[in-house]
């Protein structure tokens, strides 16, 4: 897989190359990175340079050709002539920032060492080969080391960085980038994901001619503002085909990427850790180690690109017990009690839970010290003796002789200023003392850069997951930095303070992890402000967003899609009106949008009718049923628009579910086609939908067209038909071959347009939402 020859360095995937060579001048030149190739010439890759252009630096009298800032490079020192977005930024001791890094050796290993500070991937089948280059800078002698690592299973390419201060002095590193990619084109477009509370991953596109686009966060985490994945594509590059390349972070702090394009149409992509804030002494000796950045290429648009990140973080990411094992089906207290909790309603709530068939029941925010409200108590982690009597143990040992696991909330780095924590130790709180504090959510950060603090959490939090038989537990974090300050370190060191941090949090991660490896660890920042993949090797599942609208969730689910597989995103069906948007949307399509995530419930399920409960019922039963290939199978964006279709295709292919909801009904659109990707197209498949029952009461007075006298609507007349007469639903079943429901599709049954209604009519107002099942069937 990875090839050295002379100076020619090619990595190669199942489906990838990539290539670069050490240049005259001991740089490193990228020449290639797309769909795999063979390299018989090395020659013909190199980009041809004799005459430097104008008004530009060439980097010595030897090498007068050569202009850093018109090449490719693989990294990118400061001040040598190469004006772009450097890798590297470091002030020696004379204040000078000038780096001038060139090759110094090359080394081929077996396997992939974890990193020695940062969460990382892994290769348990010992397949991924390393590739280490070392590089020494000229001008103060430190050592920069680069390492690939290739994934040829997955088509993917990461790569991290260390800085070793070799040097007799003590430097500041103002910055040092996980990867860099120059490519020898402009005009390439980034999809980026931006939002922010209930409204994460919203994609956006933009074409980069020249200058500089930023996707970056500076919220401490890794954000719902600008999530660390990006696509860059060319301008043709459509779902399915064309030039797709991914990258993402294995980060959770303040994250940086840009896109640039130079004055010769050479676009350079840097992804890393947030320069802004960021600085950090290193002694003599020391080191400094970058998150690892995964890359990845296909040639089939940005489904393939997908497939390749799905395929990677299943494999290489997500770890633990619960890495390929089926996730419970779980009902949460919040949006059904909020702080309103009680050892009795909780039972209750559970109980009913139980009932319709939920296998985990999780307490929410609410159970410890005074927690009655969003403004107390954080870092009181003791259960509350009011609301919960018996105490976690109490609670969970009724849970669970109902049946039932039980799971808890907890916001470890956090604290209020008023708790009995707080009030011990202020100093622990990232804050300037003596200086006004902005304030969110009433709350203020824990300063994990400290250790004691760290500590401290990971003894509270090992007293209550092990006080009680917790079979899962949700890590929320509320608040995002302002007044960045810690009291922990010198004056001089507080640009280290929110990488520290996130090293902390790491640490508590670890110690729980590694302490409680049956528990399942879902992630949790106010919804999806910590998604990303440095989360993900802790918490094989992360709440998506708070909202928990139906249509909201769409756009949200399919942002996540891009770069994550489904089975790292939670999703649970809600009360309506919803909490978040006071939309109401049928059961039936709250279930169908959730069904493509981690399923739970999140709503009182004490308040709800007969009938609901009924169709909670066999959804969960429908959920049990295909959730192996929900949650693990191969999941595929089929249309965004006012429909929104998906499909997931079990590994063997043999079994698919789909979606389709409708946002806004059309008059006099009746016809719909419901189209699937990823089948095996010489399969046949057994299509069917969820025969279903609709509510007269959902025609309004229209039943007057059908009733022999007048009913009116509200009035007990029409209760009472109600409860008797329902209109059937439309049946769809048909065997068809994979390649036909691939290509044309299924012609669904024709939607009401207002000129009659019958069991073969599609009742599909707005916000409608059908799931459609295809089953293998043998000739
Ligand atoms: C924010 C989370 O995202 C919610 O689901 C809930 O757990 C609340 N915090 C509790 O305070």
């Amino acid at each position: 897989m990875i090839e050295i020859r002379d100076n020619l360095y090619v990595l190669n995937t199942n489906n990838t190359t990539y290539a670069f060579r050490v240049m005259e001048t001991g740089h490193l030149e990228h020449l290639y990175y797309g769909s795999k190739i063979n390299i018989a010439d090395p020659d013909s890759l190199v980009e041809k340079h004799k005459f430097q252009p104008g008004n530009s630096i060439a980097y010595d009298s030897e090498h007068a050709e050569f202009t850093l800032e018109d090449m490719c490079l693989e990294m990118s020192g400061y001040g040598k002539g190469d004006i772009r977005e450097p890798f590297v930024e470091v002030v020696a001791a004379d204040g000078s920032t000038t780096t001038d890094f060139v090759f110094e050796s090359a080394e081929k290993l077996a396997g992939k060492e974890a990193l020695e500070t940062l969460p990382s991937s892994y290769d348990n089948a010992k397949e991924v080969e390393t590739l280490r280059i070392e590089l020494k800078d000229k001008n103060n002698g430190y050592t920069l080391r680069l390492n690939y690592y290739v994934f040829a299973d997955t088509d993917v390419i990461s790569r991290d960085a260390k800085f070793i201060n070799t040097s007799d002095e003590e430097v500041k590193l103002r910055r040092l980038m996980s990867a860099q990619l120059d490519l020898n084109k402009a005009g390439l477009v980034v999809s980026s994901f931006h939002g922010g509370w209930v409204k994460e991953m919203q994609k956006y596109d933009t074409t980069v001619n020249i200058g500089k686009f930023v996707n970056s966060s500076y919220t401490g985490s890794s954000s719902n503002r600008s999530n660390p994945f990006i696509m860059v594509s060319d301008a043709n590059t459509s779902a399915e085909y064309g030039d797709c390349y991914g990258f993402n972070l294995v980060y959770s702090g303040n994250h940086y990427e840009a896109v640039e394009v130079n004055a010769y149409d050479k676009t350079r992509i840097v992804t890393g850790i947030n320069p802004q804030g960021f600085e950090f002494t290193i002694a003599p000796g020391e080191s400094f180690e970058a998150p690892e950045a995964i890359m990845t290429y296909s040639h089939d648009g940005h489904d393939g690109m997908s497939r390749h990140m799905h395929d990677f973080v299943k494999e290489h990411i997500v770890r633990g017990e619960w890495k390929d094992k089926e996730r419970p089906l779980l009902l949460n207290s919040w949006e059904a009690s909020y702080f309103n909790i009680s050892e009795s309603s909780l039972v209750k709530l559970a109980k009913m839970g139980k009932d319709v068939g939920v296998e985990l029941f999780v307490m929410d925010d609410g159970w410890f010290g005074e927690r009655h409200d969003d403004k107390r108590a954080l870092g009181d982690w003791t259960p509350n003796k009011k609301k919960l009597p018996g105490g976690v143990d109490g609670l969970c040992r009724k849970i669970n002789k109902l049946g039932l696991d039980f799971g808890i909330w907890i916001e470890p780095e956090m604290v209020n200023v008023d708790s009995d924590l707080y009030r011990a130790h202020p100093e622990w709180s990232i804050e300037i003392p003596g200086k006004h504090h902005s304030e969110g959510r009433n709350q203020r950060i824990l300063d994990f850069a400290n250790p004691e603090v760290v500590d401290y959490i990971t003894e509270s939090m090992v007293k209550v997951l092990g006080s009680a038989n917790i079979a899962y537990v949700k890590w929320d974090m509320n608040r995002i930095f302002s007044d960045y300050y810690s009291q922990y370190l010198p004056k001089d060191r507080q640009g280290e303070l929110s990488h520290r941090y996130i090293m902390g949090v790491y640490k508590l991660a670890k110690n729980l992890t590694e302490k409680f490896p049956h528990i399942l660890f879902e992630g949790c920042a106010s919804g999806g402000n910590r998604f990303d993949l440095g989360a993900l090797c802790y918490f094989p599942q992360i709440w998506g967003s708070d909202n928990t609208d139906a249509i909201s969730r769409l756009s949200i689910q399919n942002g996540y899609s891009y770069g994550y597989p489904l089975n790292t995103v939670t999703a649970h069906v809600s009360s309506c009106p919803n909490h978040q948007t006071l939309r109401s949307t049928p059961l039936a399509t709250r279930f169908a949008v959730a069904s493509f995530g981690v399923l739970g419930y999140e709503t009182n399920l004490c308040d709800l009718s007969k009938d609901e409960l009924k169709e909670i019922k066999a959804q969960i039963e429908l959920y049990k049923k295909y959730r192996k290939t929900w949650q693990f199978g191969d999941f595929y964006r089929v249309e965004y628009g006012n429909h929104v279709m998906w499909n997931v295709v079990s590994k063997d292919k043999k079994q698919a579910i789909g979606m389709l909801v409708q946002k806004e009904v059309m008059p006099n659109e009746m016809y719909a086609c419901f189209r699937a990707k990823g089948l095996d197209p010489d399969m046949k498949y057994h299509f069917t939908n969820i025969k279903t029952e609709y509510n007269v009461k959902l025609f309004g007075d229209l039943i007057n067209t059908a009733a022999p006298f007048h009913v009116k609507p509200g009035s007990l007349m029409q209760n009472l038909i109600a409860k008797f007469v329902k209109m059937p639903g439309e049946v769809e079943d048909y065997v068809c071959y994979g390649s036909a429901i691939m290509n044309e599709g299924v012609r669904l049954h024709q939607s009401f347009v207002g000129t009659g209604y019958d069991g073969d009519v599609r009742f599909f107002p707005d916000y409608s939402g059908r799931l459609y099942f295809m089953e293998a069937v043998e000739d």
